[in-house]
């Protein structure tokens, strides 16, 4: 199931944590060009160019008041701050009327050999980064999922529903994930479906369990690997699982 997402960067844009993170990224695209070799640079939430900090939803939030207008009141001068009030076009005693998102700065700092590609969710924030950005040159937008799988791995998972106190499961699995579910059934039931995933995992399979659950005290048959993952308890067992 997908779940719809509700966020706007425009209502960040600027604040603290936007700060921050773009004087590290400036940091970083300055280490890489150290070197001639050329980089590459995702950026796998993008978001759009630029920010107006004029705009209703800016000025709704204040994050950018507080954030970068007063940064550019108390710092400016600053030699830490001197690459990053350049690349924002911070002047003294000016307010910001636009704020650059990521893919400005980095667009912004890509010398003829490198190439970067912005990936963003939302069609409408991916659009205003094709407008604003792209001819900039060396860079694409694409409108989309910033993570995906592999096919390869893919099609190595079986995805599926079941009821576990009543069906037959598959069997010979490499990992079962079984997190905060056994966490609502009593000690019996616990100890049951226990026993019904032990012959199910292969010899050097792997249960996965939530921080809160505790199988010790159910079934001698698995043992802790570390923190909320159990393997197969005894040797004949490791056996038998295969
Ligand atoms: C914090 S904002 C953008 C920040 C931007 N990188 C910057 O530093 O200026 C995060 C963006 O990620 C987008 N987003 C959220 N989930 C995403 C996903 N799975 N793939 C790609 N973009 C996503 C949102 O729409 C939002 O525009």
């Amino acid at each position: 199931m997908r779940v719809a997402m509700n966020y706007r960067h425009i209502y960040h844009a600027g604040n603290f944590a936007d700060i921050a993170k773009h004087v590290g990224l400036l940091y970083c695209l300055g280490a890489l060009k150290r070197k001639d070799t050329a980089f590459f640079a995702l950026d796998s939430h993008a978001g759009r160019g630029f920010y107006d900090l004029q705009a209703a939803e800016a000025n709704k939030s204040g994050e950018a008041e507080r954030g970068i207008q007063r940064l550019i009141e108390a710092g400016m001068g600053k030699a830490v701050l001197a690459d990053y009030f350049t690349a924002i076009r911070a002047r003294r005693g000016k307010r910001l009327a636009r704020y650059p998102g990521s893919p400005a700065l980095i667009a912004g700092s890509l010398r003829p050999q490198d190439r970067a590609l912005f990936v963003e969710l939302m069609p409408a924030e991916a659009r205003a980064s094709m407008r604003e950005i792209e001819s900039m040159g060396r860079v694409r937008t694409e409108i989309g999922d910033g993570y995906a799988v592999k096919k390869s791995l893919k099609e190595m998972v079986h995805f599926d529903f079941h009821n576990l106190k009543t069906e037959y499961l598959p069997p010979r699995n490499d990992v079962i994930f079984c997190r905060n579910v056994m966490i609502y059934f009593d000690k019996p039931t616990q100890s049951k479906i226990l026993s019904k995933f032990v012959p199910l995992m292969k010899s050097n399979g792997l249960l996965f369990a939530g921080h809160s659950e505790n199988f010790l005290y159910v079934s001698d048959a698995l043992k802790l690997r570390g923190k909320t993952v159990y393997e197969l308890g005894q040797p004949a067992m490791r056996r038998s699982g295969k």
